[in-house]
């Protein structure tokens, strides 16, 4: 069965909140809105997800790889986290340096997982993951900080996008760390204008996420940052998930 959902968050700069973002996302989707939800940790560099969500696959993909893994070979290196995201990481040295054709052909046979929802968390800037999972999402999240370094790798990171593949996901843009939502919308807006002037590419501005300490105290705990909580950022992240995947708000 297809999932429904399948969300990519990239970004141009690293560290701008992808996996905070992504793992915040497939929490919302599981526990609030009683999805099956695959959480995909696609930085072959630096993964982190399984850290999070503290599940630890004894085997990886290279153990499962022989040409094309299938999606039965892939059900055996999903974990199950205790709260309630499956996890899968693609931290094998053979997944680094796959092809772009075969890691097309893994994203078809993740397409293919009993999931309703299907997120990954995508390494900084462009590269092979970020090229092959964004031709089966519908979505496609990117994640900046509200500074003109962080904006400048968003323009140039979609400029490529355009360039090296065909994708038919709607783009949607988070700024993350903001700390007026004032200027946020106005950093949005003109980043917004100008994707649109120079590369015809329609970006819809999804919303803000403040800077709040308890989503840093929770990444340094090593836990998920918890949308049940009540702070600022929990607020503006169920907001964005009611958005992304048009839940209806209480
Ligand atoms: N809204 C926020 N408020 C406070 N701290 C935040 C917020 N969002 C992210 N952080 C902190 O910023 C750091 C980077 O976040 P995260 O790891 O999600 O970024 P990333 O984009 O996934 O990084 P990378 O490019 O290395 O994968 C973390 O320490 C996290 O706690
Ligand atoms: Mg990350």
């Amino acid at each position: 069965m297809s999932a429904k959902h399948v969300l990519t968050v990239f970004s141009g700069k690293g560290g701008t909140g992808k996996t905070v973002v992504s793992s915040s996302l497939a929490l919302y989707c599981a526990r609030e809105w009683s999805k099956r939800t695959l959480i995909v940790d696609a930085d072959f560099n630096l993964p982190n997800v399984h850290l999070l969500f503290k599940v630890f696959p004894d085997a990886t993909l290279g153990d499962v790889w022989s040409g094309r893994p299938g999606p039965a070979k892939l059900k055996s290196i999903i974990q199950t986290s205790e709260l309630g995201v499956d996890v899968l990481s693609l931290f094998a040295n053979t997944a680094k340096e796959m092809s772009r054709p075969a890691l097309s052909r893994l994203a078809a046979d993740i397409l293919k997982l009993p999931y309703d929802v299907v997120i990954f968390d995508i390494g900084a800037g462009i590269n092979n993951a970020l090229l092959s999972f964004m031709p089966i999402a519908d979505t496609a999240l990117l994640v900046s900080l509200n500074d003109p370094f962080s904006f400048l790798d968003a323009f140039k990171t979609i400029q490529q996008l355009g360039r090296h593949t065909d994708h038919e996901a709607r783009l949607c843009f988070l700024l993350n760390q903001s700390y007026r939502e004032k200027d946020a919308l106005r950093a949005s807006v003109d980043l917004i204008r100008l994707v649109d002037e120079q590369l015809s590419v329609n970006l819809a501005y999804l919303g803000a996420i403040p800077y709040d300490p308890s989503i840093r105290e929770s990444v340094s705990r090593q836990e998920p940052f918890l949308l049940s909580r009540r702070s600022p950022g929990a607020k503006a992240l169920r907001a964005v998930a009611a958005t992304l995947f048009g839940i209806p708000r209480a």
